[in-house]
């Protein structure tokens, strides 16, 4: 006998990428950022811990939103905090999506989407891309019961974009909100901020897990109109940004200058790989991420991520059903790219 839901028992689980202990892998699996945080961030958790942390935190994190709002020009009110950027998808999913109502998302994207809608007893709807990584109009085709549309833009695995004027289109004929999942928007040459003014149905989610090379903190936030964001408050947990994670977020957001600089490393190291994997043969479209998916038109790519992992680099392997394999490789430092790249030259 099961004590749980019907919906949790028919569901397997979202299997996060592997996160082995560190020093053991060059890793290159989950898209961190290689180089460390602003040094402004270690100093904020000092000053916390100097402070001492029996109080509760801010429940709101007002001081992020405020620095954050000067930084994206967005009012505070706009914006929620949330332990990751996963934390806000969640909060989005059990705000407006019930059981046998309507996710809808595109595929290939983010596999945790669909657990999400599982979580919550709700069928999940894939729009597939296109050939080309255009999405078509069915991605916002009126549906009964459908209450909420995901979308990464950047995309993972493939790194690419759809325009904010596409994705404006998109959200005017949505039945309901769409959550454009800027997790990787830093590494971009666009972004659709602007667009939450334009239709109360767009938000925008932000991580600083990866441009602010912070994913061990767990701080993301969303972009919402206020009357959303009031509605969205009633659901998250009191206090679901600690202390530690308000500060240091806060400070991380305000070095504009770090992160600028970090991103152009980032950028050009992902052109050196770009430019190694197509030499390679495999098959690239542009990223516009801090990876690159690489799928090969003829070699099998499982034992190139069984070699490579076996020599002490990891990267991603991902099979998408009806779509086919990849690898998915993270842009690290030139040293950690040049060591993958050497070491695909030999088993290719
Ligand atoms: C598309 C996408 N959205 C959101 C996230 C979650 O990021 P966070 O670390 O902010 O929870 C990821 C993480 O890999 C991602 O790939």
């Amino acid at each position: 006998m099961s004590y749980f839901r019907p919906a949790i028992d028919a569901m397997s689980g979202y299997v996060p990428g592997e996160q082995p202990p560190p020093g053991k892998f060059i890793k290159l699996n989950t898209n961190e950022n290689p180089y460390p945080a602003s040094s402004a961030v270690s100093r904020a958790i000092q000053a916390v811990l100097a402070r001492g942390l029996e109080r509760y935190p801010d429940p709101l994190a007002a001081g992020f939103r405020r620095r954050a709002g000067e930084v994206l020009g967005v009012d505070p009110d706009w914006i929620l905090c949330g332990n990751g950027s996963d934390e806000i998808l969640t909060i989005l999913t059990r705000a407006f999506v019930g059981e046998r109502q309507r996710l809808r998302l595109p595929y290939p994207s983010y596999i945790l989407y669909r657990t999400l809608a599982e979580i919550q007893g709700a069928d999940s709807e894939e729009v597939r891309f296109e050939q080309n990584w255009s999405l078509s109009d069915r991605f916002s085709a009126p549906a009964e019961n459908l209450r909420l549309a995901l979308l990464p833009n950047p995309n993972s695995p493939s790194g690419t974009m759809l325009s904010p004027e596409r994705i404006l289109e998109l959200a005017d004929r949505l039945p309901c909100p769409l959550l454009v999942d800027e997790a990787y928007v830093d590494f971009a040459d666009a972004n659709c901020l602007q667009l939450v003014a334009q239709n109360e149905k767009i938000m925008v989610s932000r991580s600083l897990s990866k441009s602010y090379a912070l994913a061990g903190l767990r701080f993301g936030f969303l972009v919402a109109q206020p009357q959303i964001i009031e509605g969205l408050v009633k659901i998250k947990d009191s206090y679901n940004c600690d202390a530690l994670s308000i500060a240091a977020a806060t400070a991380a957001i305000d070095d504009q200058a770090w992160l600028a600089a970090t991103r152009k490393k980032i950028l050009a190291t992902r052109d050196r790989l770009s430019a190694g994997m197509r030499q390679l043969g495999f098959d690239l479209v542009a990223s516009q991420a801090n990876f690159v998916w690489c799928p090969h038109p003829v070699a099998p790519v499982k034992p190139l991520y069984e070699q490579l992992k076996a020599q002490g680099i990891l990267v991603r392997y991902m099979n998408y059903a009806g779509w086919g394999d990849g690898l998915r490789i993270s842009v690290g430092s030139d040293d950690q790219i040049d060591a993958c790249l050497g070491l695909l030259k030999s088993m290719i």
